[in-house]
């Protein structure tokens, strides 16, 4: 008898077989998938850009445990707003499952990339003027979004005195540089109650391949770094139960929670009631 373990090729057409057999699975699913709830389709992940529609739901669900009636979502970097278009369609299902409002906020220069400032910015990946957005296209693409136009070193000043949003409670991190991103985390030093106390977050560039080599000392994971580095009262965490799963995916390694410790919600009990050991 052969053992997977003694016969290398057995183990490669064991693998070959079980990969097939998972496209096959999840082509079917994706054929039939009006069939099933947003809820079920979230589970089978057969939905574009899962991460996206689990940040989103995991907000609305906290949101509501702690009683609130809206919050906000906001995505930094739009481009051709293809990621707002399905956060529209994610925010849709998930007003119907939740008793909540959901207000959206994309934010762009609309110019694309701005020239990236020094080697934080990934020069050797970004080049100025990428990902240009199609302004009037967009805005008839979008039915509930604001959009939010300019650098952000300029809008981020306003928006919370101009807009007033529901409570942050997720937010996909899109901007691609270094000093773009550090300006948006900058964001969570603003009055908690335009948050919720924990935030899920996406970031977009921080694994990618051998060509951009990121890494924890440019782009946005050193925005994350110092972030934390800076901030004792905020911090911006991996989401562990995500990475700690059997079969994960390389996105649960882009969610990152961010926690704001001193927000007057923070504490609020929202697990199971009656937790209690079972004797046997
Ligand atoms: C990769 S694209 C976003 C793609 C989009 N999230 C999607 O899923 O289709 C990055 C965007 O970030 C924007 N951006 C980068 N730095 C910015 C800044 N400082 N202010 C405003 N927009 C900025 C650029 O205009 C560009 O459109």
């Amino acid at each position: 008898m052969y053992s997977l373990s003694t016969k290398p090729f057995l183990k490669e057409k064991y693998y070959s077989s079980r990969l097939l057999l998972k496209k096959i699975y999840k082509f079917i699913f994706s054929r039939f998938s009006f069939l099933f709830s947003f809820r079920t389709k979230v589970k089978l992940k057969i939905i574009s850009r899962p991460h996206y529609a689990y940040c989103i739901f995991n907000a609305c669900q906290l949101a509501s445990k702690l009683g609130l009636k809206s919050i906000s979502i906001i995505e930094f970097g739009v481009a051709t707003g293809n990621g707002l278009v399905c956060i529209e369609e994610i925010v849709s299902e998930m007003e119907k499952i939740f008793d909540i409002k959901v207000e959206i906020y994309g934010f762009d220069s609309s110019q694309g990339l701005p020239k990236p400032k020094d080697y934080r910015d990934l020069p050797y990946h970004w080049k100025e003027g990428f990902f240009k957005m199609d302004y009037e296209k967009l805005k008839h693409k979008l039915r509930k979004t604001k959009l939010i136009i300019g650098d952000l070193k300029d809008t981020s000043n306003t928006f919370f005195e101009k807009y007033s949003p529901a409570p942050i409670g997720a937010i996909f991190h899109d901007l691609d540089f270094y000093s773009s991103t550090k300006i948006a985390l900058n964001l969570f030093k603003e009055k908690n109650k335009f948050f919720l106390p924990r935030i899920f977050n996406y970031f977009d560039d921080i694994l990618g391949t051998e060509i951009e080599l990121y890494n924890d000392y440019t782009g946005e994971r050193l925005a994350i770094n110092e972030f934390n580095e800076e901030n004792n009262d905020i911090k911006i965490s991996p989401c562990y139960n995500l990475i700690c799963q059997k079969n994960t995916f390389s996105w649960y390694h882009q969610i990152f929670i961010t926690h704001i410790f001193k927000h007057n919600l923070y504490n609020s009990f929202i697990s199971k009631e009656n937790q209690q050991i079972i004797r046997d």
